[in-house]
């Protein structure tokens, strides 16, 4: 049993990377594949620390099985310990002595040349990461609360609408990418899904805005879970969603956008 449990987790793990792959971007984080006779031991998020740098890794607010069985322990270690950390320690490495490298990185985004792949990859892995931990909660709640709940309700007609539209965009992003809630200039909720590790901040963007809450649907956020069966994955997402958390960002995106400081 313990046999076909590593050579799964190792077929898994290459099948991954592969898909992952774009040769357009040359920082893609890749991972070390487990051989068949590596024992899988799971770590603790605590001892993740990042190279010496502008930015560190967030401190994972909850531990490697507390997502289970939506996002299993394994899983949550790989693509924290892992592919985030390498995102943080290449974003390190790419804004050292240049005049990024004291910028918060929301500003970052914003500006950052295009054509600079190595930036635009990491700071968005970086990004994206960050916030799609900090959406997610063992204590997540089935519906939204306070004042997110109503402008639900106003932007989209009803909570299940928004969760049909968000489940669907999420399906129809081919290949790696993000769906996002978003608040747009006009104070308005908006659904939008970027490719790789774009994000709705940088100049490229289809719906520009301040993000809120964000779903990884690159294949290693759930192809040892899930395998092809992604949408069992973004279901299980909306079992997960820390819709305190969702409240707060949307809150402080609403004053951003009053101040006109977005
Ligand atoms: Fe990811």
């Amino acid at each position: 049993m313990k046999k076909y449990l590593l050579l799964s987790v190792f077929f898994a793990a290459s099948l991954c990377l592969f898909s992952c792959k774009d040769d357009n971007l040359i920082e893609v984080v890749e991972v070390p594949l487990p051989t068949k006779d590596e024992k899988v031991l799971i770590g603790s998020p605590l001892d993740v620390k990042a190279d010496p740098g502008s930015f560190d890794v967030l401190k994972l607010p909850y531990a490697y099985d507390a997502l289970a069985p939506m996002i299993r322990s394994l899983t949550l270690e790989i693509h924290y310990s892992k592919h985030y950390l390498g995102y943080t320690n290449n974003l390190n490495k790419a804004v050292a002595g240049t005049a990024y490298e004291n910028m918060p990185i929301e500003e970052m985004l914003y500006k950052l040349d295009l054509n600079d792949a190595a930036l635009r990859n990491n700071a968005g892995g970086y990004y994206n990461h960050t916030l799609y931990w900090k959406s997610m909660s063992p204590k997540g709640k089935s519906e939204p609360v306070d004042t997110i709940a109503g402008s639900i309700k106003k932007d989209f007609g009803s909570y299940a609408n928004f969760t049909t539209q968000f489940k669907n965009k999420s399906m129809k992003q081919y290949g790696s990418g993000w769906a996002w809630l978003v608040v747009d200039k006009a104070g308005k909720l908006q659904i939008t899904t970027t490719d790789n590790q774009d994000n709705p901040l940088m100049k490229n963007a289809l719906v520009p805005g301040l993000p809120i809450m964000v779903l990884d649907l690159w294949e290693h956020s759930y192809y040892l879970d899930y395998q092809y069966k992604k949408k069992n994955y973004v279901d299980a997402f909306f079992k997960i969603i820390d819709w305190d958390k969702v409240n707060e960002n949307y809150k402080a995106a609403l004053n951003k956008v009053k101040n006109k400081q977005f």
